[in-house]
């Protein structure tokens, strides 16, 4: 195996969460999964070992990828934080913000007469703050946001809030571009500036995304 990534430890997060509510009804949200599992082909491809965290997707696994499935907020804390120490952690997943406070056991029932239905929910942990904070924090902690609107300011403030070294921020509702998407459009920020990749399709982002992400390691930006 050759590459510019061998001998480097690479943990990828991608696709939905789904958050049960009852034995038949769950929380989950659009993400297909496609551009996570692109980068953790390419990253595959140039060699490093790779850990790719997967929520709920239909995709198969890349060639030379160690693939965790898993379904809810919780267990892809969990899988993530099993899967340090690494060199580079990229969480390209979208992981619900809220849970259930506790699934139900039973299917829940309308009432006869029931107009509303109240669900409690409550904060899931932050995984991508989690690992950026980690005693075994990786060289490298890179992060996503998909915003509709002020996409490179709200991007900015959560690459300072969570503790990255970079973020790709994305404006949800472009069109051709996003989630289910096979093409994707990506500002990339850090803390000198920002450069856009695409709209290209999610493989080639991917691969121009690593660039960057290797020249930063390779060159001991932090
Ligand atoms: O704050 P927001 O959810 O928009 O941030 C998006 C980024 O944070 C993504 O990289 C996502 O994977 C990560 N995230 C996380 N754990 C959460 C919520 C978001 O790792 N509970």
């Amino acid at each position: 195996m050759s590459g510019p990534l061998i001998g480097m430890k690479v943990v990828v997060s991608a696709g939905p969460t789904f958050e049960d509510i009852d034995p038949a009804r769950f929380l989950g949200n659009r993400s297909s999964g496609k551009m996570g599992f692109a980068i953790a082909a390419v990253a595959a491809q140039r060699g490093a070992e790779v850990v790719l965290v997967a929520g709920p997707v239909h995709l198969p696994t890349p060639e030379g990828v160690r693939r965790v499935d898993v379904r809810s907020a919780a267990q892809m804390h969990r899988a993530v934080m099993d899967a340090l120490p690494c060199d580079l952690y990229i969480g390209a997943a979208a992981v619900a913000d809220f849970t259930p406070r506790a699934p139900l056991e039973r299917k829940l029932k309308k009432q006869p007469g029931q107009d509303v239905l109240v669900l409690e929910l409550v904060r899931t942990r932050d995984i991508l703050a989690d690992v950026a904070a980690h005693p075994q924090r990786p060289a490298q902690v890179v992060g996503f946001a998909a915003e509709t609107n002020d996409v490179a300011a709200y991007a900015r403030s959560k690459l300072e809030r969570k503790g990255l070294d970079l973020i790709c921020a994305n404006q949800v509702g472009l069109p051709g571009c996003g989630f289910e998407s096979d093409d994707n459009a990506l500002l990339v920020i850090d803390a000198h500036g920002d450069r856009p990749l695409g709209p290209a399709p999610k493989h080639v982002l991917a691969a121009q995304l690593l660039d960057l992400i290797g020249q930063r390691i390779r060159g001991g930006r932090t």
